[in-house]
Order: C-alpha cells, then structure tokens, then sequence
C-alpha cells in the first residue's frame, strides 16, 4: 500500500468522536498525531487548548506579496452507532475494491489528509505559490462550540486572503462540484416529566398523562399534514431560491430517483412545490434526531414512564437567524405542551446559513481548479449540510469560504460503513495543488 493511503489509515485508527465526553483522550491524542504530521512536513505547527478540544494550526513561512489562504477542516467524527450495522470496526479503516470503509473517511479526514499531502507534495518539489494557513479542529461534529472564541482570538494569526474547505459533496462520481451555499442549523433538546418515578401502568395508567405520550403528540405539532413547519413565524426571512439556481439545479445529474436508490425510502415526501434538491438545499426544516423514554429491553415491561426525552435540530437558510428560530420554538413548545405534564427545553448549539457568489473571483478560480482536477464542467450547488463556522469566518475574518468537497452520494457519512475511494482521495490531492495555483492570483 502506498505511504500516502497509509497516512490516512492511521488518522482513521484514532475514535476522535467529538460529542461524548468518553472519547476526549482519543480526540486529544489524534490532535497531537496530527499536529505532529503537519510539522513533519515542514509547517510551523502549533496543538492549541480550548475549552473543548484542541484545534492545530500550521503555517509554512509567509513572504510579503502573496496571497494568505487558509484551508479549513476537522479531525473529530460522529459517533458510529449502530455499531451492529458496521460490517468492520468503524475504526479499523478496512479497504474493499478501492474504497476506505471507516468512521471519518469522508467527513473530514480524508478530504483534509488529501490537503495535507498536496501541500507535501508541493513542498517536497519546492515552496508554495501562497502564504498557507491549516485551521483544523475537533469540534465541527458538535457544533464548533468554541472555534469563533478562538477566530477572534486569534485574528491577526488567522489573517487570510480567502479559505477553502473539502467538507461537501460531489453530484456524482467524478462530477466537480462547487458549493455556494450551506444550511444553517439551531439544536435543542425537549424533556417531558410526569410522575416523580416510573409507575405501573396498570396501577396508574389512565389517571396519569404518559410523558412519552405527551411527546409525541407535542412534537407531531411541528409540521402540518403537507409537511410545512407549523412553527409561527419560521419562515420568516426566508429568502426565495432564485430562478437561476432552479434551472442550474434541474440539469444537475442524479434526480429523484437515484434519492430514493440512496435512501431506500418507499417515496420521497416534504414540503409541497419544491423539487427534492430544493428542499434539501434551500428550504429550512425541523428534524427529530431522537427520541427515549421508557422500557427499551427485551420483552415487556408494563411501566408508565417518569420522563421522556426527544433531541432536535433545525436546518437553516438564507436569512433566518437560529436564536430567533429557537425562540419561536420555545413559544410554539409553550403554547402546545399538555399541562398535565413538566417540559423542560434545552438550547443547544447553533451556525448561521451561508451563501456566496459563484462567480466572484475566488469562486471562479475554485470551480477553474475543479475543472482542471476533474477534466468536466463544474456543477454549481447548495448544500443541505452545516458547516457552522463558514458563517463565521465571514464575520470575523471577513473572508470569503470556497466549498469544494469530495463526498460522493453514497459516502454515507454519519451512517454506518462511511466509505471514501481511493480514486476521490488522489483527486483531492491533485485538487489541492490546482487550487493553490489558482488562488496563487485569483
Ligand atoms: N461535512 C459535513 C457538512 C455537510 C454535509 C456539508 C453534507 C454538505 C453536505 C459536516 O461535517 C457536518 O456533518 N456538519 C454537521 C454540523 C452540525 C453537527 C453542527 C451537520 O451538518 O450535521
Ligand atoms: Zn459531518
């Protein structure tokens, strides 16, 4: 196996799994063997602590007159469960007909490790054409909870020009893409409690509201029979998708067909007159990720249960803003919750949408970039994704994010058996040097 494959698996080897507490040490010990690759190859490197976990920063040596770019992305991963659906360990990356199959080998760490090694590339047959920045971290999973602390702390050291990121996706195997525009997302967590402890519920069912119950009629109060939000006032400041976009994003390949291939689902479904892609990429929505409470063990239990607990998100676009949307929520919650029982509402964390020009200059010579990487016209694109802190680097940088990723369709991230092929990871290298070339004078 090639030393550069090799290179990812080792990064793969680590459970940089960055939203449960358990696996801190893994997240800090990958930090710190990324860190030490980053300064092997020459940068200037430096492992910095946060309040969460810590993000690297690595230079090569800046010279006045160039261009400052900046490529971000992150170490840290989603957890695997369910684990039983994997059919290798999520963190023994395993390589079958040319594609790495492990938690994280798409999203990011083989889309940034194809960075790495492009600048190592170009370093071992000389200098760089830019002044370049590596910003990575370990909290994008959950987040970015304390990275814009750290943009503002350290501005003057993250000074740049422009920032490129690979951590969206491809319209289809070998199709460069470029991403102009990214959900939002605001995160919170409902608690539903009756009863003081769990009950019989022959004893006292009937007479005594059922949390699981109450939540499940609380949260089917989130959408309406066409699947609209019925949140009042959600779609306030929604900006309409532009007629230009509609036409772009009709003759981009992979319809709704190849969706419902990908899925599995029996149909697709969602808000009414709008294509699947225009949901997906340009209209907000409200998702359970969760939802407990109750006997989960096998056989029966006969328990009417003290609590019950749901975990959701809300996917953001162009304009809404996720306090905003979080405190018509809490209303919306208020307003329908039964009274025979306790709520409690949890806000979590949150990132603004984004949205760029294609055809700026820095645009233009990311989609020239592709173009040369990949030898086809580029397809312009949204995506449904979040990347939290690209709204950020706007504001506090005051630097626009070129969005080029490498995720096929069928990557599965944040799924079991996550797989990235060989074929994308060497195009994400070669697409490096391309566009540093480009970004060399954009
Ligand atoms: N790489 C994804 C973002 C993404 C996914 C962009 C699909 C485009 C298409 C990123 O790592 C991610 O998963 N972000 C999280 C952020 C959240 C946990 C705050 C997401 O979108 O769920
Ligand atoms: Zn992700």
């Amino acid at each position: 196996m090639d030393a550069q494959v090799s290179k990812l698996l080792d990064f793969l080897r680590f459970a940089s799994i960055s939203t449960d507490g358990a696996y801190a040490g893994d997240v800090k010990q990958c930090a710190e063997w990324l860190a030490r690759l980053l300064k092997e190859i020459g940068l200037e490197t430096q492992l910095n602590a946060t309040a969460g976990h810590p993000v690297v920063v690595a230079k090569n040596t800046h010279k006045p007159g160039r261009r400052t770019v900046l490529i971000y992305g992150h170490y840290d991963v989603q957890p695997v469960d369910p684990l039983g659906l994997w059919t290798h360990p999520p963190f023994e990356p395993h390589i079958e007909h040319e594609v790495i199959f492990a938690r994280g080998a798409t999203d990011n760490k083989g889309q940034i490790m194809a960075h790495i090694l492009g600048v190592q590339e170009a370093l071992s047959r000389g200098d760089l054409p830019v002044n370049l920045i590596f910003l990575i971290e370990g909290e994008e999973e959950c987040g970015s909870t304390h990275l814009e602390r750290f943009l503002s702390e350290h501005r003057e050291q993250l000074r740049c020009d422009i920032i490129a990121v690979s951590d969206t996706g491809m319209v289809g195997r070998g199709i460069p893409t470029f991403t102009y525009g990214l959900r939002g997302i605001a995160a919170m967590e409902i608690k539903i409690s009756g009863p003081a402890m769990d009950l019989h519920s022959g004893i006292y069912g009937g007479a005594v509201a059922n949390p699981i119950t109450m939540l499940a009629r609380l949260l089917a109060t989130l959408h309406d029979a066409d699947g609209r939000v019925a949140v009042e006032g959600f779609y306030d400041g929604v900006a309409p998708i532009e007629e230009w976009e509609k036409e772009a994003w009709a003759k981009v390949p992979g319809g709704d067909a190849e969706l419902i291939k990908l899925t599995g689902v029996p149909r697709l479904f969602g808000e009414a007159g709008y294509t699947a892609r225009e949901q997906i990429w340009a209209r907000p929505t409200a998702e359970i990720n969760g939802i407990g409470g109750g006997y989960q063990g096998l056989g029966t239990k006969t328990v009417l249960p003290g609590e019950a607990f749901a975990k959701l998100t809300f996917r953001l676009v162009p304009d809404q803003q996720p306090a905003a949307v979080i405190e018509k929520v809490r209303k919306h919650l208020a307003q329908h919750v039964s009274q025979a029982v306790r709520m409690e509402i949890k806000s979590g964390h949150g990132g603004e949408p984004y949205l760029m020009n294609p055809n700026s200059p820095g645009g233009l010579a990311a989609q020239r970039a592709l173009k040369k990487t990949f030898g086809r016209d580029v397809a312009l694109i949204r995506e449904g994704g979040s990347i939290p802190i690209v709204q950020s680097f706007k504001k506090v940088l005051e630097a626009e994010t070129l969005l080029l990723g490498l995720a096929l369709p069928d990557c599965r991230a944040h799924s079991p058996n996550e797989n990235f092929p060989i074929e994308n990871f060497r195009a994400g290298i070669r697409l490096n040097q391309a566009l540093l070339q480009e970004l060399s004078a954009f």
